[in-house]
């Protein structure tokens, strides 16, 4: 074959590249990557549920129990790998699904864009979709613009003066005991709320499995998770700004000093 007749084929992609431009290799993305960030969504709020655990007695020191649960975090596989590798590992999947995620969301919406180039005359359509179905986009958007807020104030501290490497009870009654901060965390993890719902329900339908025998326990499944996530997320702000979270310097070993005043 010349150079001009080779150059005139088609190129070839790869096989799931070829699959990730149909609508249904997107729908799967979208509900791999989403399983991967439902179970960190219910692993985090599970593992944040121990600020209510306060301080404990670790050998011969008393120290916030949360505090304890981010070493155990950083120290998985330890000693096959050194301390961080683990987490790091997880870290890149999570980081890896998101950008999926959101890739594969854009993607969905410019097919639908362009297979629908009449716009609908009337909204009926709108009317059978759910709410949380018709606020996906906007749920996502604020889920999205959260975490980066979030990363910024509770893991790298460059919105919360203050704060502490390592010290995530401290910082976390640092940072929401701030009543406009507090009021931003409820109304995120309301808007996540809402994204779990519908995303838990129609992940469902993206793998196939949509017999609709267990349509009523995919319904059950969508409402606990949500539920569950939301009240446990939503109960940490109002649990610092009624003072039941509360970092005592007093009730630990090494207290934290206060450095900004
Ligand atoms: C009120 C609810 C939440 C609280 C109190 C909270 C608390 C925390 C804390 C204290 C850390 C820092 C851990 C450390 O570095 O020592 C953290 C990290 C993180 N949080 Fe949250 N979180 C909440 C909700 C969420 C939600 C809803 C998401 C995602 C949708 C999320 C995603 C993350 C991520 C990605 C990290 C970084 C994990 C890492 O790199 O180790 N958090 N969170």
């Amino acid at each position: 074959m010349t150079a001009t007749a080779a150059r005139a084929l088609p190129r070839r992609r790869s096989i799931p590249r070829d699959i990730y431009a149909t609508g249904v290799g997107k729908k799967y993305v979208m509900a791999v990557t989403g399983m991967i960030g439902i179970g960190f969504v219910i692993a985090h709020m599970i593992g944040n549920l121990k600020m209510y655990l306060g301080p404990i007695t670790e050998g011969d020191e008393r120290v916030y129990d949360i505090d304890v649960y981010g070493e155990f975090l950083r120290a998985i596989l330890v000693p096959i790998l050194p301390a961080g590798f683990a987490l790091w590992g997880l870290r890149a999947v999570l980081v890896a699904a998101v950008a999926l995620h959101i890739h594969a969301a854009w993607g969905l919406s410019r097919m639908n864009r362009n297979a629908r180039s009449v716009k609908y005359l009337s909204s009926r359509d709108y009317q059978v979709a759910s709410f949380a179905s018709r606020t996906m986009r906007w749920s996502g958007i604020i889920v999205g613009l959260f975490i980066v807020w979030h990363l910024a104030d509770l893991t790298w501290g460059v919105v919360t003066p203050g704060h502490v490497p390592g010290g995530a009870y401290y910082n976390i009654d640092r940072s929401l005991s701030r009543w406009p901060v507090a009021a931003l965390y409820i109304v995120a993890n309301l808007a996540l709320g809402l994204h779990l719902f519908h995303g838990t329900w129609s992940l469902f339908q993206s793998m196939g499995w949509n017999n609709p025998h267990f349509n009523r326990w995919r319904r059950n499944l969508a409402v606990v998770v949500a539920a569950a996530v939301t009240c446990g997320n939503v109960s940490f702000p109002i649990a610092v700004l009624a003072g039941v979270v509360e970092y005592d310097p007093s009730a630990v070993t090494e207290p934290i000093e206060d450095s900004t005043t």
